[in-house]
């Protein structure tokens, strides 16, 4: 048997430890210099202007500063599917508002959108969309909605940064307001991280303030490792930037971000072609330009004797998510169909794909997995 098979593993080399080390000596530790070349890289890469990217300390920041600039209320309504991170719950709930559950469409397990307008009322402040494992959502037919009732619509594209959509444009790039995550398992990661695109400038301004507390400091100034001690503040702010010594890492990993695509794209496909249960549900293949993030498969009635197994063969495994709305914290919350939801939560788990599984690792997976009896 192989050793531990972990579900993800970083793709960290000398150069990011060199890079944390740079920005260490520098000696700024706050927001500054790499700061401003890591969102400058992020720029570049999406192909649109670095005054649309904020970075901030984490992807859960990023999506409650998006809903700050709609001014929620206690009471009022995010209407978001119940297969979402808990990070997106939670920054609904801390202004006093609730998630309103949308069910996800079984092929990809990512929004419908046929299910979103019944969601719509008066209370409705903004619908978050989501991108999901391996597979983008119908951003386009979720925003029309979203433009027909005039709620604004926030693009959680954690899960789908250095893909293309349909139209060859990079993710995120294009939506009003889409977030990205850094985090410690994501394609690329800063450690921790994340950062909102805004197309709109009086957004974009009010997001640079308020992730530094509402300071409206000269960011020339910040990114030069400087700061000013007066200032005004305008605005409510939390204190969500993002530091020199996670950008540095940040700007490292976002070199490799073709040599991880390529990698993740070949374990994608040799999992889809090599995995062949009758009792296991593959994800449909990969539509278009995508950069894989997890490889998500149902495991018909069996999920944790499944699991058990995979662990007594030394393979970890992940679930992404819980649904939203069986949470105790969530419960009250409103929904109408969650019927795909609702049976494919008890089904889906994630195996192990990071660029470093060998392919002799993934080959010991498939046949795992291929002799998993019910
Ligand atoms: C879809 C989605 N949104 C938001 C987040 C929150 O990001 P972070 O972990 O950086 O706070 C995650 C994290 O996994 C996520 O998967």
């Amino acid at each position: 048997m192989p050793k531990r098979i972990p579900v993800f593993k970083p793709f960290l080399c000398k150069e990011e430890i060199l890079a944390a080390r740079k920005a260490l000596e520098l000696g700024w530790l706050g927001p500054g210099s790499y700061v401003k070349e890591f969102e400058e890289s992020i720029s570049k890469f999406l192909d649109i202007e670095s005054s649309k990217v904020i970075a901030v300390n984490t992807g859960t920041s990023a999506v409650h500063m998006a809903l700050s600039l709609f001014n929620l209320q206690p009471g009022d309504e995010v209407i978001t599917p119940s297969l979402n991170n808990i990070g997106d719950f939670q920054s609904i709930k801390y202004f006093g508002a609730t998630p309103v559950f949308v069910d996800v469409k079984e092929k990809c397990l990512t929004i419908d959108p046929s299910k979103v307008t019944s969601l719509i009322g008066k209370k409705t402040k903004a619908i978050i969309s989501l991108d999901y494992a391996s597979h983008l959502h119908k951003y386009e037919s979720v925003r029309a909605i979203a433009k027909e009732y005039n709620v604004p619509i926030i693009h959680d594209a954690a899960h789908s940064f250095g893909s293309r959509n349909s139209n060859y444009e990079m993710v995120g790039s294009k939506s009003d307001i889409a977030i990205f995550s850094f985090d410690p398992v994501k394609n690329i990661t800063c450690i921790d991280g994340g950062v909102i695109i805004a197309q709109e400038k009086e957004h974009a301004d009010r997001l640079r303030n308020m992730r530094q507390l509402g300071q409206m400091q000269n960011q020339k100034k910040l990114y030069s490792n400087n700061r000013s001690f007066t200032y005004d503040v305008e605005d409510v702010g939390y204190r969500y930037h993002l530091a020199n010594l996670h950008a540095a890492i940040g700007v490292e990993q976002l070199k490799k971000i073709k040599t991880i695509k390529k990698k993740k794209q070949l374990i994608f496909s040799n999992y889809l072609s090599g995995i062949n249960n009758n009792n296991i549900i593959l994800p449909p293949g990969l539509d278009g330009d995508i950069l894989p993030f997890i490889f998500v498969i149902r495991v018909k009635n069996k999920r944790d004797e499944f699991i058990d197994y995979c662990n007594k063969k030394n393979i970890d495994t992940g679930i992404h998510w819980q649904p939203g709305h069986q949470f105790s914290y969530l419960k009250s919350c409103k929904f109408k169909d969650l019927s795909v939801t609702e049976k494919i939560g008890d089904e889906i788990v994630t195996i192990p794909m990071y660029p470093d599984l060998s392919k002799k690792e993934q080959n010991y997976i498939i046949d795992v997995i291929n002799n998993f009896k019910t």
